[in-house]
């Protein structure tokens, strides 16, 4: 089974509404969809926004739903000059930019008494990703690597700068370390596909909008392809 999380009903709805949809259960406050999507059994669901909310949704798909892998889809904000607006970034690992215990020694991001800094994606879902994104968004670019999540929306060149600085991301957004965080606990396979919405940074507020409906759509069509892939 596989689960397909988005933050907002906009980043969602598309895909709900090409699925055919055989159970409808409400858990936590959210809607999960199990059904058919591109020939695969699939659980849609709308989790809401920050990184609380993708981790109770992913605990949820995993005890009720057993899903085995995990697509998240969605819009980010670009920490690297060459990554545009509609660009695509598909997820290497993910960490939480927000956590921080140095005062305990630990690396900052580093959630204490866990192994890791951040948490790997699935490097077949990355591939297959890839590949789907390079075919059906040809007029983009297509981007690897690393993705910082915090419960707070970018739009200062000061803090993007603290971020890039800390961590090397290529996209920051609200959920994938939640996601990403509750998959490895649960020992399940997850890739994260997100399409720039802004540049992160002052301009965001301006750019959001504009771009956020054309950035959603590049990610729907790739999840419908990776769908028929994996
Ligand atoms: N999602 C889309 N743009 C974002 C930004 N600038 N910061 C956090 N999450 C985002």
């Amino acid at each position: 089974m596989i689960g397909i999380i988005g933050a907002m009903e906009e980043e969602v709805a598309a895909l709900k509404e090409a699925m055919e949809v055989q159970e409808t259960i409400e858990r936590a406050s959210m809607v999960f969809l199990r059904g058919e999507l591109c020939g695969k059994d699939v659980v849609i669901v709308r989790s809401g926004i920050g990184k609380v909310n993708a981790g109770i949704c992913t605990q949820i798909l995993a005890d009720r739903f057993g899903v085995d892998r995990l697509i998240n889809t969605g819009i980010a904000g670009s920490l690297d000059a060459k990554i545009d607006i509609g660009d695509i970034v598909i997820s290497t690992d993910a960490l939480h930019h927000d956590m921080d215990a140095t005062e305990f020694g630990y690396p900052v991001g580093q959630v204490p008494r866990m192994e890791t800094l951040s948490f790997p994606a699935d490097e077949e879902l990355v591939k297959k990703a890839v590949k789907a994104s390079e075919k059906v968004n040809p007029d983009i670019h297509t981007f690897t690597g690393r993705i910082a999540s915090g419960d707070q929306f970018i739009a200062s060149r000061e803090v993007k700068e603290k971020i890039i600085q800390n961590f090397h991301p290529l996209c920051v957004e609200m959920e994938g370390a939640g996601i990403a965080h509750a998959a490895s606990l649960n020992q399940i396979s997850y890739v994260i596909i997100r399409a720039i919405s802004d540049k992160a940074d002052n301009s965001a507020h301006v750019d959001y909008p504009t771009f956020e409906r054309q950035a959603i759509a590049h990610s729907v069509r790739l999840v419908k392809e990776l769908l028929t892939l994996i």
